[in-house]
């Protein structure tokens, strides 16, 4: 643990937000460990996880927060985004109400955090097509007209999960 600390050039928080059961735990296990369960307990509190990244010759340690979607089990909003450079704001693709729920995610993230903090739009759960209640092109519309990336998911099936966390990792500068 120390010596990864030695080599690597430079530490970035980064928070994951969304409704409850969006998957916001799993992207993470998935990402930093290549572990995924159907059976996941929802998060109390805070957790977060590291993964290394070499970025343009750099290596720069992720330190990824999770915390809890459903409001009893928050830990404290402010403390949660402090020095958070990167968020990924996620939604679940067959539950339209977590995608409607966005709005308020932005603005809680945009009160709390940076200007210039980097913001990815995911809909995850892009393995339940049959199930889909938010079109692709919504998601994409909804982040053009907020000025962020997008990119829809799967944990289950690592669809996309790396491209979601680089693409928040290599525009952090
Ligand atoms: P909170 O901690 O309560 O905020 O929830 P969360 O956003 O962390 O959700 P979590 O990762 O615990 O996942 C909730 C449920 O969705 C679990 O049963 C997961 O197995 C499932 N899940 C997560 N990602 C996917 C996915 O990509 N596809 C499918 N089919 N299920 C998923
Ligand atoms: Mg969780």
């Amino acid at each position: 643990e120390e010596s990864y600390d030695e080599e690597c050039d430079y530490l970035f928080k980064a928070v994951l937000i969304g409704d409850s059961a969006v998957g916001k735990s799993n992207l993470l296990s998935r990402f930093t460990r290549d572990e995924f369960r159907l059976d996941s307990k929802p998060t109390i509190g805070v957790d977060f996880a590291y993964r290394n990244v070499c970025v343009g010759g750099k290596t720069i340690k992720a330190q990824i927060w999770d915390t809890a979607g459903q409001e009893r089990f928050r830990a404290i909003t402010s403390s949660y985004y402090r020095g958070a450079l990167g968020a990924l704001l996620i939604y679940d693709i067959t539950r339209r109400q977590t995608f409607q729920n966005i709005k308020k995610w932005l603005s809680e993230l945009r009160g709390f955090s940076s200007p210039d903090t980097v913001v990815v739009l995911v809909g995850n759960k892009s393995d339940l097509g049959q199930s889909r209640e938010v079109e692709e092109d919504e998601g994409k519309s909804l982040a053009e007209l907020e000025g962020l990336y997008f990119l829809e998911t799967s944990a289950l099936q690592n669809q996309n999960v790396e491209e979601a966390f680089l693409s928040m990792i290599e525009r952090i500068h």
